[in-house]
């Protein structure tokens, strides 16, 4: 058993909190939003990612594969059989009123005595509350992945959507005008352990002077959002920031030396689609030998969170390039989608074991994050694609296929377990599948704009059912990752 005693806050060398501050960042990152949408001028007005990757999306099915039996569901019991405990001992601001807090207190183990102190400096310090709680770790070979959803509005949403004001607007259903919210409240239950409660400081203790990154496609991005709203909410307003430059997004935690970070690459490798604002390229050509350029920015990172489907999806082939972008060339070849996809996976492991050091770095791989784009895919004759759904699909027993691309999915499943250095498969295909209810639909933005009601009553035209409203699905998919940062020793 461990013990860990959290005084994270009262590390750093002063604490001062200027709460005009907070405003400081909000302007940037609206910014940054907006410049994604910006129309090409070479394509006029029908660039919104989500609708371009919709649009020519190849929904040609395969083969379903053989369902086995519906997994017996059993309630968990409370201990299960090898699971850790972590006692956690967590000090909570009860206030966020602190002005400063002296050196002498600030490595201080004992609370006492630094109050004694405080009282003599005449420094306000804010009342602590301690919170002994257990948090218990799943076994390390507890399939996280299998299992269903249950309603739970107790603990989910982890975070509410008013709180963070780091979300952009491409995720803010409900301020987009949802007026449905139940898709907030589902939980994932394993079918044979439990995620852990979700405690920010635990996990903001495991990034103390470490660097997260996710790198990939919008939909790491949406994942990355979610991951920066579970660990801001502890944090006091102008002790955190967020930079976006370029292809890199850096949220920033200053108390904890810790980044919480987003790199644009939609096929890891090379492509003419790396620009992290100009998302308007029907025409996509990778390289797929090519990934030292992107790969010289995940250096030295102690979290690396890899993706790579979506932009696959539009034509049934990929397009290689011959030559390099650098020399200008422009011919390629067209080679079967999971052909090139394993080129591409090949390139990034051999990168992975050469470059990251497994005794720094976890690395983890998201599988295909799913799309709902046909309601009769889930048996809705009514249904217009994803835009009326208001509930997941609960029968487990249901064959259903939405579409998803399981070629892919085998290829990664092989090559992520093929390496030397570990992996970690974050497995969210099927789980996802489930969650026709949890996309962004009509309540988005569309080149900046929140669409408009026309647009909204239209959603065979307009509903986005690729990206997820936050908070929502993507904050369970970070439960895997959580899970997985904190029983690290
Ligand atoms: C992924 O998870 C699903 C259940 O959600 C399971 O059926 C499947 O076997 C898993 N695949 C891999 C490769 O782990
Ligand atoms: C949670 O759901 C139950 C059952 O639908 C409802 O009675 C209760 O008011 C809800 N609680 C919250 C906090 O929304
Ligand atoms: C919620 O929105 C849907 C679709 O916009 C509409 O049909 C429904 O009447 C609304 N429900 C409520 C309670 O406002
Ligand atoms: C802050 O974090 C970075 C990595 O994210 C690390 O290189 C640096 O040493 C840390 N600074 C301190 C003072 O620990
Ligand atoms: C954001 O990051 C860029 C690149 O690292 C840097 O040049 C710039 O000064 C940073 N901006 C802020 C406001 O910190
Ligand atoms: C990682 O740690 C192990 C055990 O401490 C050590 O034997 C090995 O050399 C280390 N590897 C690297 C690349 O530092
Ligand atoms: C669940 O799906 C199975 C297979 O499609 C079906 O036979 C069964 O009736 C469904 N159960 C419910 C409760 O709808
Ligand atoms: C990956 O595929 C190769 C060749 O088909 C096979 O030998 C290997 O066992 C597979 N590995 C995993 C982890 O599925």
């Amino acid at each position: 058993m461990q013990v860990f005693l959290f005084v994270s806050i009262l590390s750093s060398t002063i604490l001062s909190i200027f709460p005009h501050l907070s405003f400081l960042y909000s302007h940037h990152s609206s910014h940054a939003a907006t410049k994604k949408e910006v129309p090409s001028p070479l394509l006029g007005n029908c660039n919104h990612e989500a609708q371009e990757e919709q649009k020519s999306l190849d929904l040609k099915k395969f083969k379903k594969g053989h369902q086995k039996e519906p997994p017996q569901f059993k309630k968990p019991s409370r201990r299960t059989k090898n699971s850790r405990l972590l006692l956690v001992r967590e000090l909570r601001w009860k206030s966020l009123k602190l002005i400063r807090v002296p050196e002498e207190v600030q490595e201080s183990h004992n609370l006492k005595s630094s109050e004694s102190k405080e009282d003599e400096e005449k420094i306000e310090l804010p009342a602590i509350e301690e919170d002994d709680e257990d948090v218990e770790l799943p076994p390390e070979e507890c399939d996280l992945f299998t299992g269903q959803w249950v309603f739970d509005n107790e603990t989910h949403p982890l975070y509410k959507e008013d709180e963070c004001e780091f979300l952009t607007a491409q995720v803010t259903c409900m301020r987009n005008g949802r007026n449905d919210s139940l898709y907030q409240n589902w939980k994932w239950q394993p079918r044979d352990c439990s995620l852990p409660k979700f405690k920010p400081r635990l996990l903001l203790n495991k990034l103390r002077n470490k660097r997260l990154m996710f790198v990939g496609d919008s939909l790491n991005r949406n994942q990355w959002e979610s991951m920066v709203c579970f660990v801001q909410s502890v944090i006091p307003p102008g002790r955190k920031s967020m930079n976006k430059t370029g292809s890199l997004s850096v949220f920033r935690i200053e108390d904890y030396n810790a980044t919480v970070e987003f790199y644009w690459a939609p096929f890891l490798v090379e492509s003419n689609s790396d620009d992290p604002n100009m998302h308007s390229i029907l025409n996509r050509i990778i390289m797929p030998e090519s990934i030292d350029k992107h790969g010289a920015n995940w250096k030295n990172v102690d979290y690396l969170v890899f993706n790579t489907y979506i932009w696959w999806m539009n034509t049934v082939n990929m397009k290689v390039l011959r030559g390099s972008f650098d020399e200008g060339s422009a011919e390629y070849d067209e080679i079967e989608r999971p052909v090139a996809y394993r080129r591409v996976l090949t390139t990034w492991s051999k990168w992975v074991e050469k470059n990251v050091d497994a005794n720094r770095t976890t690395v983890f791989f998201s599988s295909m994050s799913p799309l709902h784009i046909k309601s009769s895919d889930w048996e809705n004759p009514d249904g217009i694609k994803c835009a009326k759904e208001t509930a997941p699909i609960l029968n487990v027993s249901m064959e259903f296929d939405v579409g998803t691309d399981r070629r892919l999915f085998m290829v990664a499943a092989n090559i992520t377990g093929s390496m030397k250095l570990p992996v970690h498969f974050i497995n969210i295909t099927k789980l996802s599948e489930y969650r026709k209810d949890a996309h962004t639909s009509v309540y988005t933005i569309r080149q900046g704009k929140v669409l408009s009601p026309e647009q909204k009553a239209d959603p065979a035209t307009y509903a986005d059912c690729i990206h997820w409203c936050l908070p929502g699905l993507p904050d369970t998919w970070n439960e895997f990752l959580y899970t997985r940062i904190i029983s690290r020793t």
